[in-house]
């Protein structure tokens, strides 16, 4: 494969840009050509206050590169307007990075009503009020790139976290259904997981590793999943330190807990569970059909007088 990705013409909008792993997508795009809307509310970690400064220094910076970017100061909760930005200046939006993050850590049992709404406000709300703003550009373009930003601690939870990862695994489940509704009309929908030095990591990861994980690492899959030549959509991807990894749901091939003309009872279920939770014998559903349709194959299993049932033969039963 030969030849640089360019960006040149398309119009992208990164929320989250004045600082950390959002300026360095906004600085990478508009680097390769890309017109670039550097949105940031210039608040702190918390979600308090605001500010035009930081989002106006990467707009500088992009431009004097040679790039074009314009600054937009609004929160990712007024997604129409953060959205109307590109659209007024250049007329259309092809890509969108919902990257604006904010954390406000506490163990759960501490998370307080403002805690749980702010994050949720910002990372799953924003996420949806910005893509549904630039949603119906790009469907009558017939082309978008959407990019949710996910976490670690989405993915697989992390103390302290609670509202955080309900948050970031929100936006996996919203990429899921949007890889699906924006097929038709060339819309690809991934996420990405980072793991970054920013200042959101900076006082939770020690010294050493934080200079390991240069946001510069991040950029390019970004940049990649991006392109109007990667056909990828509805991913999940791990990245950083130079490294990235798909992540897919799997499927243990289940038990059956029920005979014929029997219901279900919980000794069943107990005296199959190890065989339920075994992972030696696995599939990866590609799609809900292929999910679900394991339940009515179950059924029609025991009514048939088999007690097993075959995986979906065109779910992948390797990793
Ligand atoms: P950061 O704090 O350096 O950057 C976040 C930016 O979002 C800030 O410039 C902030 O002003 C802006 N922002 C916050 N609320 C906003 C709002 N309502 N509207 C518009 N802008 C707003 O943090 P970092 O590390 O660069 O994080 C970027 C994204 O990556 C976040 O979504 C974060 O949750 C995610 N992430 C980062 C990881 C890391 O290792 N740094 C790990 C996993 C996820």
């Amino acid at each position: 494969m030969v030849g640089e990705l360019r960006f040149d013409g398309k119009v992208v909008v990164v929320t989250g840009a004045g600082a950390g792993l959002g300026r360095n997508y906004a600085l990478a795009f508009g680097e390769r050509g890309a017109k670039v809307v550097v949105n940031d509310l210039g608040g702190d970690m918390k979600g308090e206050g605001k500010s035009s400064t930081s989002a106006d220094k990467v707009v500088e910076e992009i431009r004097r590169k040679g790039g074009e970017a314009v600054a937009n100061y609004d929160s990712v909760e007024y997604g129409d307007k953060v959205i109307q930005t590109a659209l007024d200046n250049y007329g259309k939006v092809d890509i969108v990075i919902n990257n604006a993050g904010i954390l406000r850590d506490r163990s759960f049992a501490r998370i307080s009503d403002l805690d749980w709404d702010l994050i949720q406000r910002v990372h799953l709300r924003g996420s949806f009020l910005v893509t549904r703003a630039a949603w119906q550009h790009m469907k009558k373009n017939k082309y978008g790139r959407i990019i949710m930003i996910t976490s670690a601690s989405g993915l697989y939870g992390n103390f302290g976290q609670a509202n955080y990862s309900a948050a970031k695994m929100g936006v996996v489940g919203l990429a899921n259904t949007l890889s699906i509704e924006g097929m038709k009309y060339n819309i690809h929908c991934n996420t990405v997981a980072p793991v970054a030095e920013s200042r959101m990591t900076k006082n939770i990861m020690p010294e050493d590793i934080l200079s390991a994980l240069k946001p510069e690492f991040v950029a390019p899959v970004i940049l990649w999943l991006c392109h109007e030549s990667c056909n990828d959509s509805g991913g999940v991807f791990e990245v950083g330190g130079g490294h990235v990894a798909k992540v897919r749901l799997m499927k243990t091939a289940g038990a059956i807990i029920r005979s014929k003309n029997q219901g279900s009872t919980p000794e069943m279920v107990r005296d199959n569970w190890e065989k339920a939770c075994d992972f030696r014998d696995f599939n990866v559903p590609a799609n809900i059909a292929e999910s679900t349709d394991v339940a009515c194959k179950a059924y029609f299993s025991v009514e048939e007088g088999r007690n097993s049932i075959k995986p979906n033969p065109t779910s992948a039963t390797t990793p």
